[in-house]
């Protein structure tokens, strides 16, 4: 298993979408990153964040990378406190958030010990973070432990689905092939990689950790750290990676994410 100074060095030069998108911190990049995450990965996951429902309430987003989360809560009037482990997301979030006009504290602070005291927040959120860090129940566990009693979090992870089965697999690389799906970052066509291997490599082929699991395995992991599971809901079917994607129409695109979302985004409350 890798380290923490390999995740950390990795995000460090790699932060969300840089090898995506161009020019790391211009206004531009941030349309980009918005655009990204409103009419693609989140499309229909605007409704799970609830980014109004917060106003005056202590939010914390852990592993905010470029801030549109934590932007969004700070936009909509809740208290954001925004931390990830890298100095390079903190500037990148700082800078988000003044070009918004909103307003939250950014610090660096590790996941597996977020440096508040027990049950410090109203809400916990963490967007596609908790599944990079080397010891994934502790900073779940975390989570739990600055939640307040009666709180909410919102959590999301990389979802191991029907088209990771090893049954399916070798169909879902064909197809992949077959229409050119292109992901920036990692060449995830290669026949010799392994489903987990697959999974890692979604935020680069260099990204040290990256764990995908099933809706089942992460409902245990989550009550096994104290969380009452509410819901859970698939997203982001990464249809800008696929050519002529964006002419998928917006039910079908629905239909997709629904059914074979990449991620998997949990609604939890602390008993
Ligand atoms: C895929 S990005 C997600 C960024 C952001 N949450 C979003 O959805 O736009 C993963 C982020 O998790 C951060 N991260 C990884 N391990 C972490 C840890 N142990 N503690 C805090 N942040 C961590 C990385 O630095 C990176 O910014």
């Amino acid at each position: 298993m890798a380290t923490k100074e390999e995740v950390k060095r990795y995000w460090q030069e790699n932060p969300l979408l840089s090898h995506e998108l161009g020019d790391l911190g211009s206004a531009s990049f941030f349309s980009e990153l918005d655009r990204a995450k409103r009419e693609d990965s989140d499309i229909f996951a605007m409704g799970y964040w609830e980014f109004g429902a917060f106003a005056g309430k202590r939010l914390l987003d852990v592993g905010c990378g470029p801030g549109w989360v934590a932007m969004n809560y700070a936009l909509g009037g809740a208290r954001v406190c925004a931390m990830d482990l890298t100095f390079r997301a903190a500037q990148l979030s700082k800078a988000h958030l003044k070009l918004r006009e909103a307003r939250a504290d950014v610090i660096e602070a590790d996941a597996e010990s977020i440096p508040f005291r027990d049950g410090s927040f109203d809400v916990v959120v963490s967007s596609g973070v908790l599944h990079h860090t080397p010891d994934t129940p502790r900073a779940i566990g975390e989570c739990h432990r600055v939640l307040k009693s009666g709180g909410i979090a919102k959590l999301t992870f990389y979802h191991k689905g029907i088209l990771h089965h090893p049954v399916v697999f070798g169909f879902t690389r064909f197809v992949m092939n077959l229409f050119s799906v292109k992901h920036p970052g990692a060449d995830l066509s290669k026949d010799a990689m392994d489903v987990d291997d697959f999974i890692r490599q979604y935020d680069g082929a260099a990204n040290p950790v990256g764990i995908g699991m099933t809706t089942g395995q992460w409902r245990t992991v989550l009550r096994d750290a104290g969380f009452r599971v509410t819901g859970s809901e698939l997203h982001f079917f990464p249809k800008r990676f696929i050519p002529l994607g964006r002419f998928i129409p917006r039910l079908v695109h629905r239909a997709l994410d629904r059914l074979l979302g990449t991620m998997i985004y949990f609604h939890l409350e602390k008993p």
